[in-house]
């Protein structure tokens, strides 16, 4: 696995930030649902801590909430109850400030424009006082950092999904937020693109010290890449566990192949078997 660099190049000086105080916090958030006069209550009393720069993993049977509740976290969709706050501010102004990144499963690239233009997208709009040199320079910095920078000038069709996956993430990581959140982002490619795409976004972790949100389905994924799992249950979706993975870092293939993983994975794999089906009595 390559090296990344230490620097992410930020195109504006961060805001003074409270490192004592979590950095994405929900407090009694419950979501409801209303369609065609019936409402649904999709989230139930979510309570939720994430320190700055941690990598947290949602975790739940499909349906469960997971894509909505890290919307409500992204500020795209409001809570019915409860708060919500993604560096001390509500997550819609946070978004508003640029302090929210987001990846979802199908990378979303224009089909017309080549991986650097579509680095360049979101900056283009965003930043309308750079120059076209330094919004440029800064999207080819982005490829470097996701090893596409040979990739620069091709479509998204001549490129494989694991390609277009990290042109998504260096889009994202082109507007310098501190969080990122990530919808299931690796879950259209194949077993080993996939791990290779978990050492890979542990890499720009490592280097770049962003706060990562990670929904996925796969047990695997979880453990080798969080710090924290955030275990929910069906019926109305909440939060039954917050485990912690002890595991070292760096985390590479071999981690996959300790005794500690095995343990890690078997407790994760039973929490979400008694979690399945349960139903909410508060
Ligand atoms: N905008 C919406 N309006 C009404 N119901 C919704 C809306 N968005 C989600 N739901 C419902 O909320 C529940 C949770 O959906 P959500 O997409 O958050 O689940 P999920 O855990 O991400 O599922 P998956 O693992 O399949 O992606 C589902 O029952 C879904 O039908
Ligand atoms: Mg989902």
């Amino acid at each position: 696995m390559r090296v990344l660099p230490e620097t992410t190049m930020p195109l504006s000086t961060s805001p003074l930030t409270d490192n004592a105080q979590p950095h994405i916090r929900a407090s009694g958030v419950a979501v409801d649902f209303t369609h065609a006069g019936q409402t649904n209550r999709v989230l139930h009393n979510i309570n939720l801590s994430i320190e700055r720069g941690g990598f947290v993993s949602l975790i739940g049977p499909s349906g469960c909430g997971k894509s909505t509740l890290l919307k409500v976290l992204a500020g795209l969709v409001p809570p019915t109850e409860g708060e919500v706050s993604v560096a001390g501010v509500a997550p819609a102004e946070a978004a508003r400030q640029r302090r929210i990144g987001l990846v979802f499963q199908e990378a979303a690239l224009m089909p017309w424009k080549n991986s650097l233009d579509n680095v360049k997208v979101l900056m283009e709009i965003a930043y309308k006082d750079k120059s076209k040199e330094e919004i440029t320079e800064r999207a080819a910095a982005m490829l470097r950092m996701v090893g596409l920078e040979k990739a620069a000038l091709k479509l998204p069709s001549q490129l494989s999904g694991g390609m277009r996956q990290r042109v998504a993430i260096a889009r994202a990581l082109a507007m310098d937020p501190e969080v990122l959140m990530m919808d299931e982002p690796f879950g259209a490619l194949d077993a080993i693109t996939r791990e290779e795409m978990s050492e890979f976004l542990l890499e720009v972790w490592r280097s770049t010290g962003k706060t990562i949100v990670f929904v996925t389905h796969s047990i695997d994924e979880a453990v080798f890449l969080s710090k924290n799992v955030q275990v929910m249950a069906t019926g109305p979706a909440r939060i039954i566990e917050s485990m912690p993975i002890g595991l070292p870092y760096p985390r590479v293939e071999d981690t996959y192949s300790l005794p500690e993983f095995a343990v890690a994975s078997g407790r994760l794999r039973r929490l979400l078997k008694e979690g399945h089906g349960q139903k909410a009595t508060s």
